[in-house]
């Protein structure tokens, strides 16, 4: 179905204040957002309109009880100045998934896609050239009723803008395996892309950071043994030369990069193992000099190696990165694949300017 999308142009583009050598991720907001409104069980009022602030009601339930969804996908300048952006139909349903979970509407996968054609195309110049950087999309929805009680609300907002990137890690992370906080537990929301989760890592990982690390390695809340995710970030590792990474289980996020990291592989003929993993496996393979690689894949982290794990007050100092060739081979890949510089073999790439332009 095509959408009547309206659009209002800012008069005051902010691109030429942008130093694009220089981009802080998430700190630079491209001129326009999509902006779609629920209520009566239905969407209505797409509209473009320049970057700006929402005005809210103080009573504003998503503030309250924290029915607050998001997504990130990426979109790409390709060497001859093409725009596309990578595997976006998956952020569409994950995005759904998230709004079941959370009692919240699903937004029609066609809206979420000429929303995302319609913001890019008319941000283009906000899609940077530099290597490495690309535009960051940023989706998400919120509860709009201005309502004190708990309840599913019945209205709700979606918002979606960009930030032209880099990378969100610059150099590798240093991961600490918790074995006192938890992220997520079976039946929980661990799955689902909510506020809530990240907010809930906030305080540990500020706490670790103290101790020189950047993220935690999440572990299960029952026996702090079986290995989740980083939160920013799907874990993997590589052990006497076997790729592996922990089963989805609900408390896992489905991340895309996950998923397109286990088809290279499975393309390679050499399928990771996805089950789950323990720390003392962990920690074994560490001790016998076989723990060759581990690094977390993710939107806007891509992959990103991890240099030490910290484990009950012991630092794991990992291989250096320079001698982890699958890692640094998978990265490579999936740049080429995002710029078209080898074939996209599993129909992956969505190429914004020509969907919308032709
Ligand atoms: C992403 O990878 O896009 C995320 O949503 C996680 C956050 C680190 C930005």
């Amino acid at each position: 179905m095509k959408y009547d999308i309206k659009v209002t142009k800012t008069n005051h583009s902010r691109i030429s204040e942008v130093d694009f050598e220089n981009l802080a991720f998430g700190r630079v907001f491209s001129d326009h957002m999509f902006i779609a409104d629920y209520k009566d069980g239905a969407w209505f009022d797409f509209r473009i309109v320049p970057f700006e602030n929402i005005p809210m009601h103080p009573a504003t339930s998503a503030l309250h009880y924290g029915q607050s969804i998001f997504e990130g996908l990426k979109a790409y300048r390709t060497d001859s100045g093409d725009i596309q952006v990578f595997r976006p139909t998956k952020n569409s349903e994950r995005m759904n998934l998230s709004a079941i979970r959370m009692a919240m509407p699903e937004l029609p996968a066609d809206l979420f896609m000429q929303a995302l054609d319609s913001l890019v195309v008319l941000d283009q110049d906000w899609v940077p050239t530099t290597p490495g950087s690309s535009l960051y999309i940023r989706p998400f929805m919120f509860a709009t009723d201005d309502y004190v009680g708990i309840k599913a609300s019945d209205t709700y907002r979606f918002v979606m803008f960009t930030c032209p990137v880099q990378s969100y890690y610059s150099a590798p992370v240093k991961v600490l395996i918790s074995d006192k906080f938890v992220r997520a537990f079976p039946g929980g929301t661990g799955e689902a892309k909510a506020a809530g989760n990240y907010a809930a890592t906030l305080q540990p990982v500020m706490a670790a950071r103290k101790n020189g690390y950047d993220q935690i390695l999440w572990t299960d809340g029952f026996e702090f043994k079986y290995l989740q995710e980083i939160g920013t970030m799907n874990f993997f590792l590589q052990i006497d030369g076997q790729i592996i990474t922990p089963k989805l289980n609900g408390t896992i996020l489905n991340g895309i990069t996950r998923d397109s990291i286990l088809q290279l592989l499975e393309d390679r003929g050499t399928p990771a193992q996805v089950r789950d993993v323990s720390v003392d496996e962990l920690y074994d393979a560490y001790q016998r000099g076989a723990l060759q690689d581990a690094f977390g894949a993710g939107t806007a982290a891509t992959i990103s190696h991890i240099s030490e794990i910290g484990f009950k007050g012991e630092r794991l100092a990992l291989t250096p990165v320079d001698e982890r060739p699958l890692s640094e081979s998978l990265k490579q890949e999936l740049e080429d694949i995002k710029l078209s510089r080898i074939p996209d073999r599993h129909g992956w790439v969505h190429k914004v300017a020509a969907t919308v332009v032709a």
